[in-house]
């Protein structure tokens, strides 16, 4: 039978946490800035790709004025491949926020917190928690796994409405003396024992009780319906170089990666653009070159976002003269020695280009 009446689930969990916890910086302390910016973090990668980010930020900006007081720039730069750029103009507008309406002190309920900019229901929930051991239960994937298994929760959680099916549940089990606990507990349950493709049932505190492991449905749980396929885009970037000198430029909102540095960018509806129509197009635009002065793509690059498919190429254009005038305001394009280039924000792809293609050495 079904039931959400498991008086040992808390315990247990709990119990199975002071055994297994990995020892995480973030888990050391109670002060919100450091654990909002470690779950911002977090949302983006795994705990071990997360944790030099963490030590990164933390050293730069040891509390919420200093984030605030930095440049955006060098703020993107420090979050270089961790993706989803939005994620940290939203933390850095929070933090000027913060600064500049609450005196530098976050707010210490989880409804106050929600009304951060980028400050959603599971970042509330563990700011709340974590730092002022308010009785809210976080959800984040490793929790709705734990849950739907255990409990036998059918409802598909790419649902937003079944958020609140799993909020409830969860909520009930929360601990009054160890919300913390309860919340690090079942997010690191999900993390190590009861992971997506090969859970430890075998050594499973909680195996009695799991519907999953009752019912053969350990694979079949949660319920996730597939997100929609990733739309495909084609871009050719022109690097124009002169003298040591690279032309790179910030791009600008209404599209991916706004605030980051990328080179001059063709957008084509599929693959097939030749370095001939390339060529035709910049002397079009007003660009002085020759065939003989591109080094067409050695290689094609793919990265995939959460919902476009990138490939890109990269044509090599050496220049007889820099780029002036009407150009360069129309591009908005500007030179930059490669010293410079490695200070800049740039998308991943940029940077493995640059990597590979020795303009920068030993990123
Ligand atoms: N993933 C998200 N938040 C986490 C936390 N506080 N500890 C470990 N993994 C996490």
């Amino acid at each position: 039978m079904k039931t959400t009446d498991n008086p040992i689930f808390a315990p247990a969990l709990i119990q199975w946490y002071e055994q297994h916890k990995r020892a995480l910086p973030w888990r050391e302390t109670t002060d919100p800035y450091k654990i909002w910016l470690s779950e911002i973090i977090l949302q983006q990668t795994r705990v071990n790709q997360g944790l030099p980010y963490y030590q990164k930020f933390i050293a730069a900006y040891p509390t919420v004025h200093d984030l605030a007081a930095a440049p955006q720039e060098e703020v993107l730069r420090l979050w270089q491949g961790l993706g989803y750029y939005s994620r940290a103009r939203n933390m850095h507008f929070t933090a000027q926020q913060l600064v500049n309406e609450y005196g530098g002190v976050f707010p210490d309920s989880y409804k106050e917190l929600l009304k951060l900019r980028g400050v959603g229901s599971y970042t509330a929930a563990a700011i709340a928690s974590f730092a002022f051991r308010e009785q809210v239960a976080v959800l984040d994937g490793n929790v709705f796994r734990v849950l739907a298994r255990v409990f036998g929760i059918p409802d598909d959680i790419a649902l937003p409405a079944s958020r609140a099916v799993f909020q409830q549940l969860a909520n009930s089990f929360i601990p009054v003396d160890a919300p913390d606990v309860f919340n690090q507990a079942i997010m690191e349950f999900g993390a190590i024992q009861c992971t997506p493709l090969m859970p430890d049932c075998l050594f499973c505190p909680l195996q009695q009780t799991c519907f999953a492991y009752n019912h053969g449905m350990v694979q079949e749980l949660p319920v996730k319906s597939k997100a929609k396929a990733a739309r495909p885009r084609f871009f050719h970037y022109i690097v124009f170089e002169h003298q040591g000198n690279y032309y790179l430029r910030k791009r600008l909102s209404g599209d991916i990666w706004q605030g980051l540095y990328d080179f001059y960018l063709y957008e084509s509806p599929d693959k097939g653009l030749s370095a001939d129509a390339l060529v035709k197009e910049l002397q079009q635009a007003g660009v002085p070159v020759a065939e003989d002065q591109v080094l067409p793509p050695q290689k094609e690059y793919k990265h995939v976002l959460s919902h476009q498919k990138l490939t890109a190429k990269f044509y090599r254009v050496r220049l007889a003269e820099p780029l002036a005038g009407e150009i360069l305001q129309e591009t908005r394009l500007a030179p930059f020695r490669a010293a410079e280039i490695d200070a800049l924000p740039k998308p991943v792809l940029i940077s493995s280009y640059l990597k590979d293609s020795r303009i920068l050495v030993d990123l």
